[in-house]
């Protein structure tokens, strides 16, 4: 994963640098690092943990130089320590790197048998040494030996490099995963993504797959993989360079959750016209009600958002669909159908499982569309459609309103398949288009269990494994649940569909368990009761999230529950996640979690 930055500039580039990193710091914060050209030679500062770390180390050994290279590390290759932290360097070559080389034990070994010493154990030092060797050992210049060392790796990765002496010299490449183009006032810029950049500039290029770019202070010669010079458009980026704040809340995961029926508001209003409550998306380029199937591929949050609005399309829309992770799904080779129409969910629009996922549905014909946070990034520029999200910048790692204005979206679209293809009429549309416009307010109202919410966190936060049930769109509900409490609070937790819990899970209850079950009054209201009764039974401790007609039946049997409002049964997946993110987010600060920055995280996963 990891985010890169490069500058070659006429100031001073450390503190530019680290900017950067503070602002790619969600791509991975296992360790952080610089290093610049002084003189004739280059010098480095990389700390293990988090950027706050480097920051000290540079407070103590400042770094000058206008030309520079940083890196914030998601460890892949060797742990998080000083060692394994990039950049990494020859006495000639300075790199840092995303992604993975994946053949990097042949050149290291390769490389060991021409003499070169390792001090790391990451394949990430196989880069300066490559190109260090063909500079040194075929007289190559540092143009040549880079163009010569990047055909040789295999994997996907985004690397700057820079060299000793050369302070007109930068050499950017991007094969799998991105990296912009930054063109300042007589400086130049390389970075995984233009919110790095955005201090520095908003004139972005972004480089195509396969792409190295030689980059001076005043331009950037573009190279395709056949190293045929090449024109890549300088767009203007509308990507803010303010730094985002807490606004007083404790956490940013906090303040994401608050932030709820503002961001699903703002989305609601991009897709439902106010005067005449219609919903009306975009106009695609092809006709989504017209699709023989839906294939719907996302990661991790934004999957579950997908398996939610697969209930939806095929009750709304009587449309065949498919749901998967990408992870899985890209390397099925899945027969898709002529006519079928891809559906790609991501926060980040980065994340690399989704993109590789995306690219074999268009070889397969697909139409690609794609529901995104992120304007500019990847995901949304190599759709053939996009509908975006309005979560604004979301920086805590635990994903939340991106979820819900993800859900928020899909209702959207899903109600106008649905009534495209004749299988709800202009009443129900305009009941749910309603009925979405009221989610604001009751998602505000939602917050106000906050308190509660919290005391009964600390029943949470001494298990050592929490359930969570839901049938129906509630299941996808239950495993996002168990996903938010397990990243944050780093307890074990498993979400299951309520129907197939005496499957096997049933064994798993007993009075040290807590159960949370998500009960809305929809159709499987009844189903879900019997199942709360069949955990009531084993001595399961309910905690029952409900409305005013669940808790009425079952208040009294389980142990703990929370009344949520009454909604129409298809909004209730928006507001039945507000409770579960809070949950998780007050267990994780009882435990004493690092809880926007959870271990072995990053925010966005740029590599497979
Ligand atoms: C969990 C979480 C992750 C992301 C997943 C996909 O809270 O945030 O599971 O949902 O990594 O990321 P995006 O949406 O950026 O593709």
């Amino acid at each position: 994963m990891c985010g890169i930055i490069g500058i070659n500039g006429i100031h001073d580039a450390t503190p530019r640098l680290v900017e950067g990193l503070r602002r790619l710091e969600y791509r991975g914060y296992d360790s952080a690092g610089v290093a610049t050209l002084v003189g004739d030679g280059i010098e480095r500062r990389r700390a293990e943990g988090k950027l706050l770390n480097l920051d000290a180390r540079l407070r103590d050994a400042p770094l000058s130089g206008t030309v520079g290279i940083g890196h914030t590390r998601w460890a892949t290759h060797g742990g998080p320590t000083e060692t394994n932290a990039h950049p990494h360097a020859t006495p000639r070559v300075a790199v840092v790197h995303n992604g993975i080389i994946e053949n990097y034990r042949e050149l290291k070994d390769e490389l060991i048998g021409h003499g070169c010493v390792f001090e790391s154990v990451t394949d990430s030092e196989v880069i300066p040494q490559l190109i260090t060797h063909y500079m040194d050992k075929d007289g190559l210049s540092p143009v040549e030996a880079s163009a010569k060392a990047f055909k040789r790796f295999t994997g996907a990765f985004s690397l700057v490099v820079i060299f000793a002496g050369e302070h007109e010299l930068m050499i950017g490449a991007r094969h799998g995963t991105p990296l912009a183009v930054g063109y300042g006032d007589g400086e130049m810029y390389l970075a995984s993504d233009a919110f790095a950049l955005a201090p520095l500039t908003n004139r972005i290029c972004y480089l195509e797959d396969g792409d190295w770019v030689v980059v001076s202070r005043s331009e950037a010669v573009v190279h395709d993989a056949s190293d045929a010079v090449v024109h890549r458009p300088v767009k203007t980026t509308a990507v803010s360079g303010a730094l985002i704040g807490k606004d007083g809340y404790r956490h940013y995961m906090l303040k994401e959750i608050y932030e709820q029926p503002q961001v699903i508001g703002d989305t609601l209003n991009a897709y439902i016209n106010p005067v005449n409550n219609y919903i009306a998306l975009p106009d695609f380029p092809f006709d989504v009600a017209k699709a023989t199937k839906l294939t719907i591929v996302a990661c991790g949050t934004a999957y579950y958002a997908g398996f939610v609005a697969k209930y939806w399309f095929e009750t709304l829309a009587r449309i065949p669909v498919e749901v998967d992770i990408a992870s899985e799904f890209r390397y099925r080779e899945a027969p898709l159908p002529e006519g079928g129409v891809a559906i790609f969910i991501s926060q980040s629009g980065e994340t690399l499982d989704t993109l590789e996922a995306l690219r074999y549905c268009k070889r397969q014909g697909q139409k690609i569309l794609s529901i995104v946070n992120s304007p500019e990034s990847t995901i949304a520029r190599e759709s053939d459609a996009v509908l975006y999200t309005m979560a604004g910048p979301e920086i805590g790692v635990a994903s939340t309103k991106a979820f819900t204005t993800q859900l928020t979206t899909l209702a959207c679209l899903a109600v106008t398949v649905g009534r495209a293809r004749g299988a709800i009429g202009p009443e129900r549309m305009q009941e749910i288009a309603h009925a979405l416009r009221e989610v604001p307010a009751l998602a505000a109202s939602v917050l106000a269990h906050d308190e509660r919410l919290k005391e009964l966190a600390q029943e949470l936060a001494d298990s050592r494994d929490v359930l969570y049930l839901g049938r129906g769109a509630m299941y996808p509900l239950a495993l996002e649940g168990a996903l938010k409490l397990k990243e944050i609070s780093y307890i074990h937790a498993e979400g299951y569909a309520a129907g197939e819990l005496k499957h096997g899970p049933i064994a798993l209850i007993d009075d040290s368990v807590p159960v949370i079950v998500l009960v809305p009054s929809d159709n499987l209201f009844e189903k879900v009761v019997s199942n709360v009764q069949e955990v009531c039974a084993r001595s399961g401790k309910v905690l029952l999230l409900a409305d005013k007609k669940g808790i009425a039946k079952l208040g009294d049997t389980v142990r703990w529950s929370v009344e949520l409002p009454t909604c129409d049964p298809l909004v209730a997946p928006l507001l039945y996640a507000i409770p579960v993110q809070l949950l998780a987010y007050h267990t994780a600060v009882l435990k004493g979690t690092d809880v926007d920055q959870p271990r072995n995280l990053a925010k966005s996963v740029t590599v497979e």
